[in-house]
C-alpha cells in the first residue's frame, strides 16, 4: 500500500474485502474459505495482556456455541505467529479464569505484523492506538457479505453472549423475514415489516390476527423458541 494512501473502512452491507493470512490454523483465504457458513472476524490489540485473555478464554469456551449455530471464528492482532503460539499455549496451560481452564483455542487467530488486514478492516484506529488493532468483530454472512460491524475501545472487554444473541437475531431476521426488537431473544416477540402503504396500516390495525401493534407502524407476532431455533442451528 502507498503510504499514507487512506483504506476505506468496510461498510454494513460491503463484501468482506479478501485477503490471505498466515494463522495459528495455518494459511487462510478469507472469505473465500468460509463461503457457505457465517464467520466471525475479530481483532484484540494484543496477546499476553489481560483482558484480551479474558475474552480468548471467553471465546474459545463458547466456540461450539457458536459452531452449531453454523458460525466459525477467526482472530486477529498485530502480533507475530510464535507470540500466538506461545499465548494461547499458556491460555491452556495455565490460566484458569472464571471456572474456564484447559481451554484450547481452535479457531485461527491471524499474525498481522504488518498490519496490512488491520488496515483493510478499519481496525487500527489511531486516536485510541496507532500499533495495536482495537477490539472490532465483523459479523459476515454466507455469502461474504459483512452484517453487523461492532468496534470496542482496548479497555472494555466483549460481551460474547450480545454476540451470539446478534448472531441468532440476524439469522432469524433472514430465516423469518423479521426484524428482532431491543434485547430481543428467541421466543420473544418479533417485529412484522412496517405496513408499506395505507392499506395495509388500515388492515393491520382493524384485523390484528395474531399480531399485537402498539400503533399502525409498530406491530409484533410471537415465534416460539423451537420454530427459531430449528431454523438457525445446525441439525
Ligand atoms: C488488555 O487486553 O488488557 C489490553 C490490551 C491493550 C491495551 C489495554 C489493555
Amino acid at each position: 500500500m502507498e503510504e499514507n494512501q487512506i483504506t476505506p473502512m468496510p461498510r454494513i452491507g460491503d463484501k468482506a474485502p479478501s485477503f490471505s493470512a498466515v494463522t495459528t490454523q495455518g494459511e487462510i483465504n478469507f472469505p473465500a474459505d468460509y463461503s457457505g457458513s457465517w464467520v466471525i472476524l475479530f481483532s484484540h490489540p494484543a496477546d499476553f495482556t489481560p483482558v484480551c485473555t479474558s475474552e480468548f478464554i471467553t471465546f474459545a469456551s463458547m466456540e461450539k456455541q457458536f459452531e452449531e449455530a453454523g458460525c466459525k471464528l477467526v482472530g486477529l492482532s498485530v502480533d507475530g505467529l510464535y507470540s500466538h503460539i506461545a499465548w494461547l499455549r499458556t491460555i491452556k496451560e495455565k490460566i484458569e479464569y472464571k471456572d474456564m481452564k484447559n481451554v484450547e483455542v481452535n479457531f485461527p487467530l491471524i499474525e498481522d505484523i504488518t498490519m496490512e488486514v488491520a488496515q483493510k478492516y478499519g481496525m487500527i484506529q489511531p486516536g485510541e492506538s496507532s500499533t495495536k488493532a482495537v477490539r472490532a468483530v465483523f459479523f459476515v454472512d454466507p455469502k461474504g457479505i459483512i452484517r453487523a460491524i461492532i468496534y470496542y475501545p482496548l479497555s472494555l472487554g466483549r460481551n460474547f453472549d450480545e454476540l451470539y444473541r446478534a448472531l441468532i437475531a440476524m439469522k432469524a431476521a433472514d430465516e423469518f423475514s423479521i426484524a428482532t426488537p431491543a434485547d430481543w431473544q428467541p421466543g420473544d416477540d418479533v417485529i412484522v415489516p412496517t405496513a408499506g402503504s395505507c392499506g395495509v396500516a388500515k388492515e393491520r390495525m382493524e384485523n390484528k390476527k395474531d399480531m399485537k401493534c402498539y400503533d399502525w407502524f409498530f406491530c409484533t407476532r410471537p415465534i416460539a423458541k423451537n420454530t427459531v431455533l430449528k431454523k438457525v442451528l445446525k441439525q
